[in-house]
């Protein structure tokens, strides 16, 4: 359990504290944490904690980045999904968006090198900026188009992660976009997909009609049997599967292991 006031928060388990330092680095007992330190490791982030780190990272940004830090470990089991990232892993987040996800790991799993894809130029530009400012001190991460790495794309990474991306990419490529990030992994390598539930019906109208305020997109949802039979026919080995709500959404985490 975390216990978060004035941008600190303490492991009440270890006692340690983590915080945003005076140049803006994560520091936990005033030390930044790196790849020989396990303190970052250890941090026991809550969605409470997580919120609040995010939001000192993305202070600077415009008001709907800004609330949408604060805001998405609240409706998004993000420490689920970097609780499945190993320590110190070559990642890759396909649909990195404003890399909430590539500055968490950086900090709090030692991720590293790192590479962020998205659509969406001003979202890397942003990513890109806070990375620098906030994850400084590591092999400088690779942030790129969806354009540009697939003219140069690259392979053999410990864990690929796709987060909420699957229900944006056009219908009829899913099933190769999979298939080609499958390839992306080493052999023994993860792949982390979340995206949100198909059901119950209820939580999967909630999210409609929040991808249409949000974004004006009608978007449709991968039956996530779909996507462990994609990942079956490529040799992936399911090893974890979890239903988890948040106020009235619901997701579905998977993780599968290269053979
Ligand atoms: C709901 S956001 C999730 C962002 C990020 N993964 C996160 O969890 O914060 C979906 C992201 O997918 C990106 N996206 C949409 N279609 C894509 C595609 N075909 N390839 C890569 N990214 C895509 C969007 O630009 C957006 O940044």
């Amino acid at each position: 359990m975390l216990d978060v006031s004035r941008g600190r928060v303490r492991s009440r388990a270890k006692g340690r504290q983590s915080s945003l330092g005076e140049r803006g680095q994560w520091t936990e007992q005033g030390a930044i944490p790196d790849k020989t330190s396990d303190s970052a490791l250890s941090a026991d982030l809550s969605a409470a904690g997580l919120s609040k780190l995010l939001s000192r990272a993305y202070a600077k940004a415009p008001f709907k980045q800004r609330l949408m830090a604060w805001g998405r470990p609240w409706i998004a089991p993000v420490e689920a999904v970097l609780a499945e990232i190993p320590p110190n892993s070559r990642q890759l987040d396909m649909g990195c968006g404003v890399g909430f996800l590539l500055l968490l790991s950086s900090n709090l799993r030692r991720a590293g090198p790192v590479t962020g894809v998205d659509v969406d130029k001003a979202g890397l530009e942003l990513a890109r900026g806070v990375l620098r400012e906030h994850a400084p001190g590591r092999r400088k991460p690779h942030l790129c188009t969806l354009q540009e790495w697939n003219a140069a794309p690259q392979s053999g990474f410990d864990v690929v992660t796709m987060v909420d991306v699957m229900h944006h990419v056009p219908w009829t490529q899913r099933q190769g976009f999979l298939k080609d990030l499958f390839g992306r992994v080493r052999p023994g390598g993860l792949f982390i997909y979340k995206d949100i539930a198909q059901k119950p019906r209820w939580a999967a109208i909630a999210n409609f009609l929040h991808d249409l305020i949000l974004t004006g997109e009608r978007v449709r949802l991968s039956p996530v049997a779909d996507i462990e039979a994609v990942a079956a026919q490529c040799g992936m080995r399911l090893t974890k599967s979890s239903k988890l709500f948040r106020l009235w959404y619901c997701h579905e985490l998977r993780v599968f292991e290269r053979a």
